[in-house]
């Protein structure tokens, strides 16, 4: 064959390899473009990432705030956010509750500790069900759990210590309202305060009661101490609707004498604050304490190491803080 023949055959070859690479290449590229939406359909059909957030009492405004805080990471982060809790207080039923999320297969878990063994146990069977737990609001510092997100208790109590001290000038009797006996966050921040109370021998711890985080019932309690303990100078709350109840007794008894500080900024404890009627009160951070907790589950996911507690801050409003607030807002 002669050379011009070999050419035009090599030719011939070259076009007809090139065609069938390109007719090739064209249907892979169709190919795509007609499964382009079944795979993203695919995509969105994947299941969000279901937290649950467990509280102490549904409606509690401070419970509240957590959810709006978690609500909205949760939506940040492309999460799905269930909020759950008991309508009053009810240990039992956080167990219960807990027990169900585990059952439907929650992907992560929000909870506050409640220092209950069967809560323990939950706890771990969710993480070795791969369940990711995180506590709120209160630790469970003997479960499994990821970390805990919330105020360090031991020294808000510490700091209420110090507070009522300076104000009674280190003499005087004090009585204390705990929003829950059997709640770690309210012993730790008794223990803190009473740690504190204890250095001055001047100043008398009269009574501790509990107010099962009702202000109707903080309101009942205070109105009883102020009647048993007449010279009573000074009403500590340590939850966060304890305040205003006591500030409820004292306006029902006509003590305008009692000396009253509170636990967390609700409306109406700085309402009362700048009337003059609650001294200070420590601020905690729900808001943060659920939208912190989504964030770190978030960088769990992808695969960071949490540390194992996440202190939210706290700070004391009293009404000087609140007047330079006001000053400093106002026109
Ligand atoms: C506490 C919560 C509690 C709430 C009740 C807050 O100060 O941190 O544990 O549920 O008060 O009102």
């Amino acid at each position: 064959m002669s050379n011009r023949k070999w050419n035009i055959g090599i030719a011939i070859l070259f076009i007809v390899f090139s065609s069938l690479l390109l007719s090739f290449l064209f249907s892979t590229l169709r190919i795509r473009e007609l499964l382009q939406p079944i795979l993203s359909n695919e995509a969105s059909d994947k299941e969000p990432y279901h937290v649950v957030l467990l509280s102490q009492e549904l409606d509690n405004p401070y419970w509240r705030s957590i959810e709006q805080g978690a609500r909205e990471a949760s939506t940040k982060y492309g999460m799905q956010l269930a909020y759950t809790g008991p309508l009053r207080i009810n240990p039992n039923e956080q167990i219960k509750l807990l027990e169900k999320a585990i059952a439907a297969k929650a992907d992560a878990l929000l909870v506050q500790g409640i220092n209950d063994p069967q809560f323990v146990d939950l706890i771990n069977q969710a993480v070795s069900e791969r369940i990711p737990v995180i506590t709120i609001d209160t630790d469970e510092p003997s479960s499994r759990r990821l970390t805990y997100v919330g105020t360090n208790n031991l020294d808000a109590g510490k700091i209420m210590g110090g507070l009522v001290a300076t104000a009674a000038g280190h003499k005087g009797q004090v009585a204390v309202l705990i929003g829950n006996e059997q709640s770690p966050n309210q012993q730790l921040r008794l223990e803190g305060f009473l740690s504190v109370i204890a250095q001055y021998p001047e100043l008398s711890l009269v009574a501790v009661r509990s107010s099962n985080i009702s202000r109707l019932q903080a309101a009942g309690e205070a109105e009883e101490l102020l009647l048993q303990y007449p010279q009573l100078d000074y009403m500590v709350g340590l939850s966060a609707l304890d305040g205003i109840g006591i500030a409820e007794a004292a306006e029902r008894s006509k003590q305008s004498g009692l000396h009253i500080f509170a636990f967390d900024a609700l409306e109406e404890t700085l309402e009362r604050i700048t009337s003059g009627k609650i001294k200070a009160t420590i601020v905690q951070q729900p808001y943060n304490m659920g939208y912190d907790a989504i964030s770190l589950l978030n960088d769990y996911l992808h695969g960071e190491t949490l540390p194992e507690r996440h202190f939210t801050k706290i700070t004391v409003q009293d009404g000087q803080a609140l007047n330079d607030k006001i000053g400093a807002t106002s026109p």
